[in-house]
């Protein structure tokens, strides 16, 4: 008997001390890898919503951390180019719109760039035509990667958590350690297979014998190793040494024209915001080379007098007014938007009350307009919904609305191996010949034509709204050209038609990018009555399943935060 009580008193503390090992191993290997999605979520000190659960909790470990908006941003950046690789990156590019709790707005531009031997008919055959798809698939579609440098200068300007590597170390885990992946990532993983494999000759951690399915482990330690090098000496691992060399030396093998020049020439640019006054509120919104700001002003400009807002959102003269000012505001931007330091884009007439005036002055209240180029165009395959967005406030008041994208799926699809990720294929976002629509049946004409060293025009549109000079709402989407008028409805959908931040996001989405000439819409959008009106005045109607992927947040009068994440994908609400 004595002898089993010794046994027992010296046994237990070991078993103990073994169980506790367990569980701690248990959870540093799985750190928080499952996490229930939150669309939803109230809060005051602070609100993170991002497309992955992984990645808004990541944001707000660093605002609990003491970590302000900026931090938080750098490193869910980070995190969703681990968790979300089909749109988070450190080989893409994104804009940044920052209001500090000051209230003064500014914007960072970390666009992708054209290589330095990029020229204006690169993607042209010996007659003059587009060669299909070569400037989506492949390396030869990829401008200088922007992120990394756009994260450093962030921090650099804004941060408030003197550690630059602490906003760099959860992503680091999350690659070496692995996370779970959702029913949704499984199913792009296996759509991209075959690409995977066409444009990559090596081993890529995005293939594997079995397809993919909920839960799978997903583990990426070639970025992890990267992202250990970014987080040891800042930006520089990325643009020089080893990473730029390798890039350089992928490039030479698969006949693209990146080369280590070009990473060493990328910088981020501090930008004026466009701000575009409209009732009570001040929309700030990127400036070129994001034609968003613009845009949206525009389509403001063109429907203030008309919109009646007691008649609601689904009212058919309202989607009349706003349908036919995104035509005109298309048109404008095909003809006018391009990169502003090559191309001079008379952004302050584009904006003009008076401009807008005569602009929308042949509009005809009972029925459609007309989009005529003259050579005919193809429809766009509006195939992805890719780029991601980010909205973040913190306890001080500071915000950040950030959009960040490859453009397309995963990019180019070419995966670098050496810093385990994948290239952009931003560069179809130029016009490549005037009239010939890209992937999002956009076109453009000498205002975006390639040229070494210039931004592609982009429609991301990261947001920030005040209203009688208080922090009102942060917001912003991917869906290439839809991304404009699905951060524009959102804001109507509060500002003028009354509803609340979570209706607003949820209601059915519609836009008209004047080419192709048509409406695309969400099916639960448009009533079959409206789309019976609507036919009968002479539009198109094109119906797709889903437009956006918002994040949003609302602050209301007493500074609660509402952050409401879309129910249309995995996207999570983090709120502290
Ligand atoms: O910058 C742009 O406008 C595009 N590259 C964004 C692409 C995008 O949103 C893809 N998702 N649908």
């Amino acid at each position: 008997m004595v002898i089993k009580t010794t046994w027992v008193r010296y046994l237990m503390p070991l078993v103990f001390l073994l169980i506790s090992v367990i569980v701690v191993l248990v959870y540093t290997q799985f750190e928080k890898t499952d996490i229930a999605i939150v669309k939803s979520s109230q809060s005051s000190k602070g609100m993170v919503v991002t497309a992955h659960p992984l990645a808004s909790e990541v944001g707000l470990d660093i605002l609990k951390g003491g970590g302000n908006a900026a931090d938080a941003a750098v490193a869910v950046q980070f995190a969703l180019a681990v968790v979300y690789p089909r749109a988070g990156n450190i080989g893409g590019g994104g804009f940044m719109v920052y209001r500090d709790s000051s209230g003064e707005v500014t914007t960072l531009d970390y666009r992708e760039k054209a290589p330095l031997s990029a020229s204006r008919d690169m993607y042209l055959d010996t007659n003059g035509k587009v060669i299909d798809r070569i400037s989506l698939d492949g390396i030869l579609a990829a401008g200088i990667p922007g992120t990394v440098a756009g994260l450093f200068e962030t921090h650099r300007k804004y941060g408030k958590l003197k550690d630059w590597s602490k906003l760099v170390e959860p992503a680091i885990r999350l690659a070496a350690n692995g996370f779970h992946i959702s029913a949704l990532e499984a199913r792009r993983l296996n759509d991209n297979r075959d690409a995977f494999i066409k444009f990559n000759s090596y081993e890529i951690p995005f293939v594997k014998n079995k397809p993919w399915k909920e839960g799978d482990l997903l583990k990426q330690k070639a970025l992890a190793n990267m992202l250990r090098a970014i987080a040891d000496h800042g930006a520089d691992a990325f643009y020089k040494g080893q990473n730029a060399a390798s890039l350089d030396s992928l490039s030479r093998v698969h006949h693209g024209i990146l080369t280590i020049k070009d990473l060493e020439a990328y910088s981020a640019v501090w930008r004026k915001p466009i701000v575009n006054h409209w009732r009570d509120c001040e929309v700030y919104s990127m400036a070129l080379p994001s034609s968003g700001g613009i845009v949206i002003g525009q389509i403001l400009g063109m429907i203030d007098q008309h919109l009646q807002d007691s008649l609601g959102y689904r009212n058919i003269q309202n989607l009349h007014v706003i349908l036919e000012a995104e035509r005109r505001a298309y048109e404008d931007r095909a003809t006018y938007l391009g990169d502003q330091d090559f191309y001079q884009v008379p952004v302050d007439s584009l904006l003009d009350k008076t401009y807008l005036a005569s602009r929308f002055a042949d509009f005809n209240p009972d029925s459609a307009g007309r989009s005529i180029l003259p050579k005919a165009t193809s429809r766009p395959g509006l195939e992805s919904l890719e780029t991601t967005h980010i909205s973040i406030v913190d306890g001080e008041g500071n915000a950040a609305s950030v959009t960040t994208t490859l453009n397309n799926n995963y990019g180019c699809k070419v995966w670098v191996p050496w810093g385990g990720y994948f290239l952009n294929d931003e560069m179809d976002d130029f016009s490549s010949k005037p009239g010939t629509p890209n992937l999002f049946g956009l076109v453009g004409a000498e205002a975006n034509a390639i040229a070494p060293g210039k931004r592609m025009l982009s429609s991301m549109t990261p947001t920030i709204v005040e209203k009688q000079g208080r922090l009102y709402l942060v917001l912003g989407s991917p869906g290439g050209s839809s991304i404009v008028p699905t951060v524009l409805q959102v804001f109507l959908n509060v500002e003028a038609f009354g509803m609340n931040i979570e209706e607003a996001v949820k209601a059915g989405r519609y836009f008209h990018q004047w080419l192709p000439d048509e409406i695309t819409f969400e099916k639960d959008a448009l009533s079959p009555a409206l789309q019976d009106s609507l036919s009968q005045m002479g539009y198109h109607l094109h119906p797709i399943e889903l437009i956006g992927l918002v994040e949003a947040i609302y602050v209301d009068e007493a500074n609660s935060l509402h952050g409401v994440a879309d129910h249309r994908g995995d996207d999570h609400a983090s709120g502290w």
